[in-house]
């Protein structure tokens, strides 16, 4: 969608990244450590001052003490500590439970380890998890469960509820879990990020997984990390150390430093919801429904009713015709699962929303209030 996008000159809200300048200062802190010679390898699981910083924000966040230089690996980006968790903990024939709509790494990354991807839909439209589905799809061979809070594409986020569930299905197995967890600070409505550094049994199988480039804007920088317990950081390092082996210097001195500055990943949910709240208002003038979104920077939008064309061709008559570009909700789903929903990210500007609704206005089957 965004090659598309480009070719037609489209407004991009398919593609999830923002298009407002990040932190200035963040950007001078890079150029100062570039300046001050800080261009060689740094340390292979990262900057020992940045994995300091990380586990002092893990520790005020969750009340979790991580040690920095056994449990925390600074990674190229959340997508590649993702792959680099999946290559060292499954073997050919091992079963991995996975949510659909699910980020479009995970089934590939899955099955070039030879394992296999045991898919299970969220429900339709509140897009939750069925614990039921899930015991009933556990076998002598599922190695490991996939989750992801806040979750792209649908903006729903794990319950308390959903961690008890969790809870009682794993205790006593050997289940591993990996944790995308990469939009832990774009959460809405109050709600607490139930990420699985909260809860000791979840966490001493767990994998967690997050992305710098979420939390200051600056998706191109591909730098993320990975928590784990050492038993198993040491299995994901023995991946990392021959793949990527060390990470961008330079950025990660800048984040040492900024990441000190609390304040500013501790609004980043409020900055968001605002966002979210904004183009919220702005779509009231159209006919799409919009599905809750209680994180991430995704919102979905149903045009149930209002056409029977799929979600791929009318996200390309979109694009195409009218010059917004969204993604069709189906391209999360292997066998394209298609609900006549489309995903629109809102981490823009306020003037880029506005443009957007107005092309949507001339879309004659959208105009109008929804009622
Ligand atoms: C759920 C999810 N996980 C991981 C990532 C990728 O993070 P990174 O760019 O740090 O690889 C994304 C990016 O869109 C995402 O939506």
């Amino acid at each position: 969608m965004s090659s598309l996008a480009a070719e037609y000159k489209a407004i991009n809200l398919g593609q999830g990244f923002p298009d407002y300048q990040m932190n200035e200062e963040l950007i001078s802190l890079v150029n100062h450590h570039m300046k001050a010679g800080h261009n060689q390898y740094v340390h292979m699981n990262g900057l020992p001052a940045l994995r300091n910083v990380i586990a002092e924000k893990v520790f005020g966040l969750y009340q979790r003490q991580i040690n920095p230089d056994t449990e925390i690996t600074i990674t190229p980006g959340g997508t590649y500590a993702i792959y680099t968790v999946l290559t060292a903990v499954l073997q050919p024939g091992d079963e991995v439970i996975v949510f659909e709509p699910a980020y479009d790494s995970y089934i590939p990354n899955i099955e070039i380890n030879g394992a296999v991807p045991v898919l299970i839909p969220l429900t339709y439209p509140d897009y939750k998890i069925d614990w039921n589905e899930v015991r009933k799809k556990i076998s002598k061979k599922t190695k490991m469960i996939m989750l992801n809070t806040p979750h792209n594409p649908t903006g729903s986020v794990l319950s308390k509820e959903d961690i008890i569930q969790l809870q009682k299905i794993v205790a006593g197995t050997g289940i591993f879990i990996v944790s995308d967890e990469v939009y832990e600070h774009l959460i809405f409505d109050g709600m607490q990020h139930e990420s699985m550094l909260r809860y000791p049994d979840l966490l001493e199988r767990s994998f967690v997984c997050f992305s710098f480039g979420k939390i200051y804007h600056c998706t191109g920088w591909k730098l993320g990390y990975c928590i784990a317990p050492s038993v198993l950081t040491n299995e994901f390092r023995k991946i990392h150390q021959f793949n990527c082996f060390t990470c961008n210097s330079p950025m990660q001195y800048a984040l040492a430093d900024f990441l000190q500055h609390k304040e500013y990943y501790l609004t980043l949910g409020g900055f968001l919801q605002k966002k979210r709240d904004y183009f919220l208002e702005l779509m009231k003038q159209t006919k799409f429904k919009p599905l809750p979104s209680h994180g991430s920077y995704f919102q979905l939008y149903s045009y149930g009713g209002l056409s029977d064309e799929s979600e791929k061709d009318i996200a390309i008559r979109l694009t195409k015709d009218f010059g917004v570009a969204t993604i069709p909700t189906s391209a999360f789903y292997k066998n394209g699962k298609d609900d006549k929903v489309l995903r629109f990210c809102f981490a823009k500007k306020e003037s880029t929303l506005e443009e957007v609704v107005d092309r949507l206005l001339k879309f004659d089957i959208f105009k109008g209030d929804p009622g």
